[in-house]
């Protein structure tokens, strides 16, 4: 939710640390800050706004400092003004410091702290966080940290710098991510990979509850007070995967890499004859298999839409009852969980705080968690069961594209494995899935490749649109909530996804003419219902994109604009329905000009509650 970076090293920290942010402002974009050690003292420059803005403050005046820490801000407590954000100091203006996630009983250490003198500046939680390390600093900023997060209820992923310790950094992690790069006389903190990668492609990802100190003589990790030993991770994604690779937005970027994304999720997990899905990743006993009665999966937003699918290609080839549950409701229920629930948790950062407190009421119930995870070594794959990455590489524009289209890829290849180690289907039932599931990859690229341009001109005309609505029956639906979302999230047209039943008992009353409605039509069984609705809406002026195969000459007939996807197996039809809604999105966002890439309010990853 916001991104953190720090360096010790020889060189010139000012670069390094807006480079830095620059990598990272997909996490928060709405105010940013840096404080270096120069001469004897913290030098703090914040500034409300994106990373542009700060630079521009910060001008040419880089200075000698190799020391410093910076910030990009989501802001949850306090708006966002040049007071509430990062770096936050005390009141002697000796510490700074940077914070990623809540900080839940920050009123208590407040009202604790203004007592002893401390005076606040911000209306942030954060801001106790300099002014406890004040009160317990004695020459020791490890020290002093370790007394500070004793006293924190709440997330935190947090870095300190301290005028008395000039060659130092000290960090603190829990439930909220933190990467330590490991260069060659030279360390960094960041949020995110994808900040360093420049640099180092030698990683370190603390743990919850990890304490670390950061000298230019190397790095020191602790946990409950004693020295632990965290293990190198070598990332081997390129630089190159983390920019923009000559598309206006990483978004396009992303749609267009999903062919090679999906690939990436698929390679070395189906078998030779195509007739299995193997996901070694998973060792379940056949006595744990066979006692399995339900499955839950939790997630959020996009990754639930992700889920709806799961389900209902689970039921179908399983016969076991799926709930999917919104990770943040989920909370607020007691849960019908225990150890014959196999529970699924989808996420692509790992790091969504309501799917991770979700994982973990799962698990207390005694269920068993996959996880199905973008981001390497992210808490929510760390402390699941078991794993299954997407392997997409970085996603980069907060509308989720990629992830999306893999976490589904995912979601039929666990369908499938568990649908022969249940004994549900055979080898040779599922070889014809299998097979053409292999070759989806070709098939979006086909997708983009036929649809691009036909989306491009409807976008056009989306620059008026106020309202528009997605309907589907069945799998379709499923997609139309994605669809619905993509919309609304970065064009900030008002867009709702019905179930297309649905529509007669109340939504229709909002259809006008001109309004946009598109309409999914991938599953044959209840198409001639699909028609009857298109037909119905047309009767009252809709403007309808139908999205389905060639050979449905009635949809294309009665749709205002059809919209034509290469044939497969119905059952897999999500993985291409999704994309000409992701580039339709796109395209609109683009149309109004707004901002693709970050829209207004949001973040990549959501860490607070
Ligand atoms: C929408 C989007 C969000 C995320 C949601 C969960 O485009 O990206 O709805 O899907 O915040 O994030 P992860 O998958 O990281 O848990």
């Amino acid at each position: 939710m916001c991104g953190i970076i720090g360096y010790v090293g020889p060189r010139q920290v000012m670069p390094i640390l807006l480079e830095g942010l620059k990598a990272q402002e997909y996490r928060g974009y709405d105010s940013a800050g840096i404080a270096v050690l120069e001469d004897d003292a913290i030098r703090l420059i914040r500034s409300k706004g994106k990373i542009a803005v700060l630079e521009k403050k910060i001008g040419s005046a880089y200075g000698s400092a190799t020391i410093g820490i910076g910030h990009t801000r989501w802001a949850t407590h306090g708006s966002p003004t040049d007071t509430n954000s990062h770096p936050h100091l005390d009141c002697k203006n000796e510490i700074a410091v940077v914070h990623n996630g809540i900080i839940e009983n920050y009123l208590e250490l407040r009202n604790w702290l203004l007592k002893k003198g401390h005076v606040f500046a911000s209306q942030t939680d954060t801001e106790v966080l300099p002014h406890l390390l004040e009160e317990f600093y004695d020459g020791d900023l490890l020290a002093a940290m370790m007394q500070t997060v004793s006293k924190l209820h709440g997330s935190y992923a947090t870095v300190a710098l301290c005028k008395h310790d000039p060659q130092k950094l000290v960090a603190a992690r829990r439930d909220n991510p933190l990467i330590i790069g490991l260069g060659d006389g030279e360390y960094y903190f960041a949020s995110d990979m994808a900040a360093l990668i420049e640099y180092t492609r030698e990683m370190l990802i603390l743990q919850n509850g990890d304490i670390a100190e950061m000298t230019p003589d190397g790095v020191r990790v602790f946990n409950d007070g004693a020295e632990v030993e965290r293990q190198i991770q070598h990332i081997s994604w390129s630089k190159k995967a983390a920019q923009k690779g000559g598309y206006k937005h990483f978004m396009l970027k992303e749609i267009h890499e999903q062919p090679w994304a999906l690939g990436q999720t698929l390679k070395g997990r189906i078998a030779a004859d195509e007739k299995a899905v193997e996901l070694k990743e998973l060792e379940f006993s056949p006595e744990y298999l066979r006692s399995i009665d339900k499955v839950v999966m939790v997630a959020c937003g996009t990754a639930y839409h992700a889920g709806l699918v799961g389900k209902a290609i689970m039921e179908k080839l399983l016969r076991l009852p799926v709930d999917v549950e919104i990770a943040s409701e989920f909370q607020h229920k007691e849960p019908i969980i225990d150890q014959r629930t196999l529970a699924v948790v989808i996420s692509q950062s790992g790091e969504t705080i309501d799917s991770l407190y979700a994982m973990r009421e799962c698990r207390e119930r005694g269920a068993k968690i996959i996880a199905i995870c973008n981001v390497l070594d992210s808490t929510i794959a760390r402390e699941a069961d078991y794993v299954l990455y997407t392997w997409a590489g970085p996603e980069i524009a907060v509308a989720s594209t990629k992830a999306y289209i893999t976490q589904l890829m995912l979601l039929y290849m666990l369908t499938f494995y568990l649908a022969e180690q249940l004994g549900k289907m055979s080898g040779e039932q599922l070889q014809p899935l299998i097979s053409q599931l292999y070759r989806l990859p070709e098939k979006v690229e086909q997708t983009i490749t036929q649809l691009e341009a036909p989306i491009k001109r409807i976008a056009r005309g989306m620059k008026t649109w106020e309202d528009a609505f997605f309907i589907g029956r069945g799998l379709d639906y499923a997609v139309s909530l994605e669809g619905a979302l993509k919309l609304k999230e970065i064009s900030y047209i008002h867009a709702e996804a019905y179930a297309a039943g649905e529509l007669k008992h109340g939504t229709i009353a909002l259809i006008v003419p001109d309004v946009p409605v598109m309409a999914i039509c991938t599953q044959r069984e209840p198409m001639p219902r699909m028609i009857s609705n298109i037909v119905e809406l047309q009767a009252r002026g809709a403007f309808v994109v139908g999205v389905t195969w060639a050979d449905q000459k009635d949809v294309i007939k009665v749709s205002d604009k059809a919209l034509l996807l290469p044939e497969v197996d119905e059952l897999l039809a999500p993985i291409l329905t999704v994309v000409p809604l992701q580039l339709l999105a796109y395209y609109a966002a683009v149309a109004k000009k707004c901002n693709v890439d970050q829209p207004r309010n949001l973040a990549k990853s959501v860490t607070v509650l």
